[in-house]
């Protein structure tokens, strides 16, 4: 397969493991980038640059095929040191970078001087726009279908990847409800040139999280997630527990609730206990829609074969149907 993004990345394949806290690590990268795809790193599992580092070679002694960095950057009350963080990747000499939350242009120029390709993550026609003419090598546009934060427009992937695609000059790739060859194929056939995943690749083989959290997703329907922070006008869509629903009722208790009141609820360190220890009810576990499309736990070899194989049936049928 060959698309734009196919030849930035350096990939057989343009399908792209997302950046997922707690899951990132480089036993799920290298597993996506040996079977063809680009598996990405998650700067901010590392508990410190130096670890970031260590973390990056690790993951280039389990594979000599393309892997990126993802580095979620917010404004936050104890920011992480995200320019320690950035020194990390580009000392050690990663090649792509995945960036999400704030606009990367004030990195944009560091990155280009170590000829690192840049990818922003962005869920907004405007904020890819934003990213385009701040100099990122292409953009991956999450629908409202999508794991983490899908912003507060609700604007799901039929409609936001055309647009993207009709707005931007550079490629676009396909992020939020995608979980197999169909659709994939239904991305590319709207303008994308490339597909991103994260739920999907939560329920592989490789990926270093409890096998109750695989088991969940599969279980899991479409009907199984939550948006939570809506009235903070911080959305994030979660798989559906007894904390996600605890949350959503402070949320709706009269006089609306502050983040103060749900930080107990919702602590990353919380959510991380859950992905450990298997209990899906520990702390918040992101999912997606997607979650009625997961019906099995593939290696990632095997899920990105049987993708790529699905993708071109899918077209080929599409074609029949109308030739
Ligand atoms: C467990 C998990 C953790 C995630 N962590 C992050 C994160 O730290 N930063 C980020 O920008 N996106 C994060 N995401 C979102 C993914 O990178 C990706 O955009 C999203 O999962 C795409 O939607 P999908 O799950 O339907 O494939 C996470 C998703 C999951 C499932």
């Amino acid at each position: 397969m060959q698309t734009r993004i196919t030849e930035l990345l350096g990939t057989a394949y343009p399908i792209i493991q997302g950046g997922m806290q707690g899951v990132g690590t480089a036993e799920l990268a290298s597993a996506v980038s040996n079977a063809g795809g680009l598996g990405i790193l998650t700067a901010l599992t590392q508990p410190t640059p130096d670890a970031l580092r260590q973390e990056i070679a690790r993951c280039r002694s389990m594979t000599d095929r393309p892997f990126a960095v993802h580095l979620t950057i917010l404004p936050a009350a104890v920011p992480p040191p995200y320019a320690e963080y950035l020194d990390a990747i580009i000392d050690s000499g990663v090649k792509i970078i995945e960036t999400a939350g704030n606009n990367p242009k004030d990195f944009i120029a560091r990155l280009k001087a170590a000829d690192i390709r840049v990818i922003h993550k962005c869920v907004a026609v405007r904020h890819a726009l934003s990213a385009e003419r701040a100099g990122v090598d292409a953009v991956s546009i999450d629908g409202f279908e999508c794991a983490g934060h899908p912003g507060e427009d609700d604007i799901p992937g039929l409609i936001l990847i055309p647009a993207a695609a009709r707005a931007l000059r550079i490629p676009i790739v396909a992020s939020g409800g995608i979980a197999d060859g169909r659709g994939m194929a239904a991305a590319l056939a709207l303008g994308a040139e490339g597909v991103n995943m994260g739920t999907r690749f939560v329920a592989t083989r490789e990926a270093p999280v409890h096998s109750n959290i695989k088991d969940a997703i599969v279980a899991g329907t479409e009907r199984d997630t939550l948006l939570i922070f809506r009235t903070l006008r911080n959305t994030a869509r979660v798989y559906r527990n007894a904390v996600s629903d605890e949350v959503i009722a402070i949320e709706r208790q009269a006089g609306g609730a502050s983040f103060e009141d749900i930080r107990h609820l919702v602590s990353g360190q919380r959510g991380r206990e859950a992905l450990a220890s298997g209990d899906v009810q520990a702390g918040l576990v992101w999912a997606s829609t997607a979650m009625g499309l997961i019906h099995d736990i593939p290696s990632c070899a095997e899920l990105i074969e049987r993708m790529v194989r699905e993708c071109r049936e899918s077209l080929s049928n599409a074609l029949r149907l109308v030739a």
